[in-house]
């Protein structure tokens, strides 16, 4: 038995959405905040289930955690314990953030192993290998990971690769370590960006440089602070596709434009007409979509984890698409779930539409053909993880006849209350919280 999403196929969706903050963002303050003296405040905060997931991780270690409407108080105890519990082994990809801070507070440090999305092995080698850099004595186990430190030292890294999470996971061990330290090659996704500012509120020394450098003098102490996450820019795009795909309109509130330059230039190409003002991004495309070449890359590339969405509405534009994914060599994963749903994609080990990738002359399928208008099918599907939830749920709203969409709880970890927002829309899904899974 699952807990299921079962949709109807519906019209065009029309209408307006708020995008809060996002989880990739959230989670990281929340534990940023454990590093202040005293209360910090996150306002704008998605309700999500990696949030619930984080909070009782550090509530496990003795911090406090409360919602006050859209805000998050987080506090760190008087004594942080240094171990956080094996139950969290496999839930969120959180725990390997905390090795740093909890060095930093405590001298000592063991996380269970990380889940997250399953989009590829999702190595640790970068995390752990700053921090050796930085003193700590780590080993790693089948259970997880161990270290301790007298005082982190600031040290040079240079990053193989701009990691999103290597980034954030020296900058949350080097704002209280001895001396400086300098990120090459760091990531600079806007969600980075953020962390960086609400850890200087803090008092942290943190400069930005040019050339993907950043640079983090340690202090002896930081203190609490207030903030307000952006809107999600995952999210927006994901909304202004379901309206494009469905043939209606989608007025996306609370994202600004910046974050999506990469998006809405890829779509214009397709033939999406825009209006942006202030304080919305609305999309439409009354003359029909055009295929496109698109590869995913770092920010200010187009992100990974907007080409979810992207490929369904690739399969509904005239003629052949293709996309490169050069992030997660597995993060077409969800395909299977698509063709389920009558999309034609055929994938490729090779780098089709853009340069050689990290993972050319591999045997990973990380380059997609799509072939449009595929005329779409209802089905029964499975729901591996965040994303492939919401091009799932787009795909089937615009397939001939119902669709059952299961394990919907993955797709509800990243969305801020997708139900919610979907129906505003106008898209038919009834829950079922007990799905029986039927044979095909
Ligand atoms: N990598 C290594 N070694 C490391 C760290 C990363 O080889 O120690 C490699 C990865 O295997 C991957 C590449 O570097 O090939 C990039 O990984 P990155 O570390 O940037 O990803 P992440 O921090 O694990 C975050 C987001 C992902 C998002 C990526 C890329 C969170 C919790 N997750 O993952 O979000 O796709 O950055 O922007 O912030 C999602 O929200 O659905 C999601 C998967």
């Amino acid at each position: 038995m699952t807990r299921a999403w079962k949709i109807e196929p519906t019209g065009p969706l029309r209408g307006d959405v708020t995008v809060r903050g996002s989880k990739n963002a959230v989670t990281k303050h929340m534990v940023a905040a454990i590093l202040g003296h005293g209360a910090s405040r996150i306002g704008n905060a998605p309700r999500v289930g990696d949030v619930e997931i984080t909070a009782s991780m550090l509530r496990s270690l003795g911090c406090s955690v409360e919602r006050d409407a859209d805000t998050l108080i987080v506090e760190r105890g008087e004594q942080p314990a240094s171990a956080v519990p094996q139950t969290f082994t496999g839930r969120n990809r959180i725990p390997v953030l905390l090795l740093g801070p909890l060095l930093n507070l405590t001298g000592e440090a063991f996380v269970p192993l990380v889940g997250g999305d399953r989009i590829g092995p999702r190595p640790l080698d970068f995390h752990i290998s700053a921090l050796a850099a930085m003193g700590a004595q780590i080993s790693v186990d089948d259970t997880g990971i161990h270290a301790t430190a007298k005082r982190l030292q600031g040290t040079k890294v240079k990053l193989p690769y701009p990691s999103v999470g290597a980034t954030e996971s020296i900058m949350l061990s080097a704002v209280l370590a001895e001396g400086r330290t300098v990120i090459s090659n760091a990531a600079v996704e806007p969600e980075i960006m953020e962390l960086a500012l609400f850890l200087q509120r803090m008092g942290a020394g943190i400069q930005l440089q040019p050339d993907r450098r950043i640079l983090i003098e340690g202090v002896e102490k930081l203190h609490g602070a207030d903030t307000r996450l952006s809107g999600d820019r995952l999210e927006a795009f994901s909304y202004l596709v379901a309206g494009l795909l469905t043939g209606g309109q989608v007025r996306v509130h609370g994202c600004a434009q910046e974050r999506l330059v990469t998006a809405i230039e890829t779509l214009r190409k397709m033939g999406t007409r825009f209006d942006i003002g202030e304080e919305y991004i609305s999309a439409s495309a009354p003359d029909g979509l055009r295929s496109a070449a698109v590869h995913t890359d770092t920010h200010p590339g187009f992100a990974t984890d907007w080409q979810q969405p992207l490929l369904v509405l690739m399969s509904q534009a005239r003629g052949l698409s293709v996309l490169h994914e050069t992030v997660f060599e597995n993060r077409f994963v969800y395909v299977k779930a698509l063709q389920q749903l009558g999309c034609e994609i055929e994938l490729f080990p090779m780098c089709l539409g853009g340069n050689a990738c990290r993972f050319h002359d591999t045997n990973h399928l990380h380059s997609a053909v799509v072939h449009g208008p595929s005329k779409l099918v209802g089905a029964q599907v499975h729901v591996p993880d965040v994303r492939t939830g919401f091009s799932s749920v787009i795909a089937a709203s615009i397939a001939d006849g119902p669709s059952v969409l299961m394990d919907v709880e993955s797709l509800e970890r990243g969305y801020d209350e997708p139900l919610k927002r979907l129906q505003s829309l106008g898209m038919a899904i009834t829950v079922d919280e007990a799905f029986e899974e039927t044979a095909d």
